[in-house]
């Protein structure tokens, strides 16, 4: 659905986005993440056609940025990251404004603007003025408004800033609630985290370098280096931790919280021989899991010596 190959962009001396290829399916909910300049605003414009860029290939829905540029507009929903509300204006009033932009008439519009506010949760605001709307229910009326042409890709520009732990959280059940619609998505934030549990696709980019490209699962395998398990015994947990601690696959034992945490040598993926010699040696075995890579360690570790 979205295809880059080497897209870039210049301004002066400052690669704003450098040599980007991109792939996208329909469906995928992909998180753009990288920190503050590292383009992501600027490869978004450039996919919503906003913006030329200094060269490079970019397609949506097969269409090419260069020579198709209205068919583009027609099938996306383009949310910038700062939008301005018009003054004394209805919050129904507004969503039927910008219908009527895209052409949608009569009892039509009414009921598209009507089903667009439930989805987004604003139902109860459709006679307040757009201008009493907190910054959270202004995120949400403009993703209301770039949902209105029913378009095939959202390209959402740090939808989630400025909101309340809550608003976050109630933002992303409708990014995937959008993708259950069949929806591909892009969506850029500061934060990994908040976006690596509902996309399926992540990227991130620093100063203008993709630098990862993947699905979540792969990109969380890429950093960890080494596999760290999360044991627990039924007792006797000196005795399991001393039978690990002598293994060759294991590089370091540690006893906390009352488990065992194993780290597994560089590059060790199969240990299926540890369970079995912790049950042979008369160990009761409770659990036996590979740890949860934290996501905040994930990012930096990704992002280390670029930032620095
Ligand atoms: N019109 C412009 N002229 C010159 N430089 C620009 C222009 N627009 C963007 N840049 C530069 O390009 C780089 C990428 O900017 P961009 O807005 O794409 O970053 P971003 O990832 O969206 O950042 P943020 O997280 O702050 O929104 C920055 O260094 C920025 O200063
Ligand atoms: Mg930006």
């Amino acid at each position: 659905m979205i295809q880059t190959q080497d897209l870039t962009k210049i301004y002066g001396q400052l690669h704003a986005v450098s040599n980007l290829t991109l792939e996208l399916s329909q469906g995928d909910l992909f998180g753009f993440i990288g920190p503050n300049g590292s383009g992501k605003t600027t490869t978004m414009r450039i996919l919503a056609t906003l913006l030329q860029p200094t060269w490079g290939e970019a397609t949506v829905c097969g269409y090419s940025i260069y020579t198709h540029p209205k068919e583009i507009r027609r099938l996306i929903g383009y949310m910038p990251d700062f939008f301005g509300v018009y003054d004394a204006m209805k919050v129904i009033e507004y969503l039927e404004f910008f219908a009527a932009a895209y052409r949608i008439k009569g009892p039509a519009r009414r009921k598209i603007c009507s089903d667009t506010l439930d989805l987004v949760e604003l139902g109860y605001k459709r006679d307040a003025l757009v201008t009493s709307l907190s910054r959270g229910m202004t995120q949400r009326l403009g993703l209301a408004r770039v949902l209105l042409h029913d378009p095939q890709v959202l390209l959402l520009d740090e939808p989630a800033s400025g909101l309340d732990p809550r608003a976050r959280i109630e933002m992303r059940g409708l990014l995937k609630q959008l993708r259950g619609l069949g929806k591909t998505i892009m969506v850029s934030s500061h934060i990994l985290p908040e976006l690596a549990d509902i996309c399926n696709k992540v990227g991130i980019i620093e100063r203008g370098k993709l630098l990862v490209s993947a699905n979540v699962a792969d990109v969380m395998k890429q950093v960890r280096r080494c596999t760290l398990l999360n044991i627990r015994v039924a007792g006797k947990r000196e005795v399991a931790a001393g039978l690990l601690e002598g293994h060759a696959s294991v590089e370091n034992v540690e006893l906390r919280d009352g488990r065992i945490f194993a780290t597994l040598a560089e590059d060790v993926e199969d240990y299926s021989d540890l369970p079995t010699l912790l049950i042979k040696a008369g160990c009761k075995l409770v659990e036996f899991k590979e740890d949860e890579i934290n996501l905040e360690t994930a990012f930096m570790a990704l992002t280390k010596g670029i930032t620095a």
